[in-house]
């Protein structure tokens, strides 16, 4: 069973008490962190902060430092565009820009029902389907606007089934 948010922060008070006051275990516990809910959630870095007596601005400074941590939540469908070469002269920044407004993200936010995050990529290894993305492992090419904002919504009726 899947913990609620709040239960979570419960568990990770719990953990930050085993650590002594101030930076010394900062990394272990934003490990923790990001071991129970994924990513490193606001809420998180505010229990942090306030348990272990460090400011929010050194909290952040660390996460950003660190490629592995996160502070976006893993989403359900990873969206790639590729941005190499070939796609840019067949229109890739078009495609981009139709799954930022679409989505209303930028690239490597997740949206906020959770479903997607786009990703830029350097080239998948279809060239010749210019301009391509991937949603997970499933490959799209020769994508048009229309084509993306398609697949896009058959992603989102996809999961509205499975919550059905
Ligand atoms: S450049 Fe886009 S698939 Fe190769």
């Amino acid at each position: 069973m899947k913990l609620k948010k709040e239960e979570l922060l419960e568990q990770l008070k719990e953990e930050i008490k085993k650590h002594p006051k101030g930076q010394k275990d900062l990394i272990e516990v934003l490990h923790k962190t990001q071991e129970l809910f994924g990513y490193i959630p606001q809420e998180a870095i505010s229990l942090i902060s306030k348990e272990l007596g460090v400011y929010r601005s050194v909290i952040y400074g660390v996460i950003t430092f660190y490629h592995f941590f996160t502070l976006q939540p893993p989403s359900k469908y990873n969206v790639k565009v590729c941005l190499g070469t070939a796609c840019y002269v067949k229109g890739a920044d078009k495609i981009l820009n139709t799954l930022k407004r679409e989505l209303n993200v930028e690239l490597e936010q997740t949206t906020e029902d959770g479903l997607f995050k786009i990703q830029g990529a350097r080239c998948l290894g279809a060239c010749g389907l210019a301009p391509v993305m991937m949603v997970d492992e499933e490959v799209y090419g020769k994508l048009t606007e229309d084509k993306v904002i398609q697949i896009i919504n058959e992603y989102r009726e996809k999961a509205s089934e499975e919550v059905k």
